[in-house]
């Protein structure tokens, strides 16, 4: 039998039938009024969930791709920046600002650790002749599993300073709560392929007034990225350059089935999965690398074995029909993680504990048969879910 495996990695996800049925009508022109309806559409969506009143504009990138847009629209060659590294991805906004000249500076904690608000505090009240321009957050860190506590960092940052606030939300929107303008977000990046469920090749960047302000003086060269032209076009509900336009039937479709849940049920839903992971983790004795609830994401779950080889133990995995991802730069071949985002279900986790300690009998790893399903069980029933978790 052609049993696709269950893809539990932090992205791309699992996406659903009817997202994926919705990208395969056939394609429509982007100077029709189809388009503009259904464009206009996607935009409120999107306001709704990013939070926000300001813009929400639409690339045809990655990630990263947003992340670029996202910095050198309203940045100069030569300004301050700041950068949170606790990860691969904090890291990656660090390099991608020196990489275009920016004087980046960095507040760095181990990896596995979460940024202190009061790091950002000492860093911004140090008397400088030239300020800090942007402020640059990864709040769900991916590489680790560490939710950053962007809301006091933000509050920290607007006591302290005028600096933009530039927020990596690519595994925190739609998974927790990210409100762009309660928490006075300037910038918000994010990617179709995580907690849109959808597939990858869309990348998204809120913008707020203040951040508009900026843009308007901002000399980093840009064309294909410059979101200038996207919102100019954005008022008209069209876009610059052609659009991938079956992505936007597919982010139509996954939107309106968000919107029917409601957010609170997706964050309650998001959350219901994440403590079913760890508890069963703690159960298997699998150590936690973010051992701290509170500073654990919601969308991805690190550990750190000692017992046991990390990357047999997730090949081992693979054989049992679950895929997980292995760690990242230093951490490859000390970590694994697993991704618990997207378009994932109750049924999801008790498969992959129930592979998973498939996969450790097999390794020989000492453990009782069925701990890690018990936990997953006893969790499910203290943690309400919605809807969305069905089946
Ligand atoms: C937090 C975070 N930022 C940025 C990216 C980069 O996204 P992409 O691989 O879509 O370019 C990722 C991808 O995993 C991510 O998890």
């Amino acid at each position: 039998m052609d049993n696709p495996p269950t893809l539990m990695i932090p992205g791309p996800t699992p996406v659903p039938e009817q997202v994926l049925l919705a990208s395969a009508q056939p394609p429509i022109s982007h100077r029709s009024t189809d388009f503009r309806t259904l464009m206009a559409e996607i935009t409120a969506h999107l306001k709704w969930l990013h939070q926000t009143q300001h813009d929400v504009l639409i690339l045809a990138s990655s990630g990263t791709g947003a992340m670029e847009a996202g910095m050198i629209n309203f940045l100069s060659p030569g300004d301050r920046v700041l950068v949170g590294c606790n990860g691969k991805f904090g890291d990656r906004w660090a390099d991608l600002c020196q990489q275009f000249g920016l004087e980046t500076e960095r507040i760095t904690v181990p990896w596995g650790q979460a940024l202190a608000p009061k790091d950002f505090q000492q860093h911004l009240a140090t008397e400088h002749q030239q300020p800090i321009k942007a402020v640059i957050i990864t709040h769900s860190e991916t590489s680790t599993g560490v939710l950053n506590d962007l809301e006091a960092i933000a509050r920290e940052v607007k006591a302290h300073s005028q600096a933009l606030i530039i927020v990596d939300a690519v595994t925190s929107l739609g998974i927790c709560p990210v409100p762009m303008d309660e928490w006075g977000l300037d910038v918000v990046v994010s990617a179709s392929q995580k907690g849109y469920r959808m597939p990858p090749g869309l990348g998204f960047v809120a913008v707020s007034p203040r951040a508009w302000q900026a843009y308007g003086s901002a000399r980093f060269p840009r064309f294909y990225l410059d979101l200038g032209k996207s919102q100019k076009d954005a008022v008209a509900n069209t876009t610059p350059f052609t659009p991938p336009v079956n992505l936007f039937f597919a982010l139509q479709a996954s939107l309106q089935m968000m919107r029917s849940e409601g957010l609170a049920t997706m964050f309650a839903h998001q959350q219901c999965l994440m403590h079913a992971t760890r508890t069963a983790l703690r159960a298997l004795n699998l150590p936690l690398f973010v051992p701290n609830d509170a500073l654990a994401s919601p969308a991805v779950t690190a550990i750190q074995p000692d017992a046991v080889d990390p990357e047999s133990l997730r090949f081992q995995l693979q054989q049992h029909g679950v895929i997980i991802a292995a760690g990242q730069d230093h951490m490859r071949g000390q970590l694994i993680r697993i991704g618990h985002l997207g378009y994932i279900c109750r049924r999801d986790i008790l498969t992959t504990v129930a592979a998973l300690e498939a996969a450790l009998q097999d390794l020989e790893y000492p453990f009782h048969l069925g701990v890690g399903i018990q936990a997953v069980q006893h969790s499910f029933s203290q943690h309400s879910a919605g809807p969305s978790d069905l089946p």
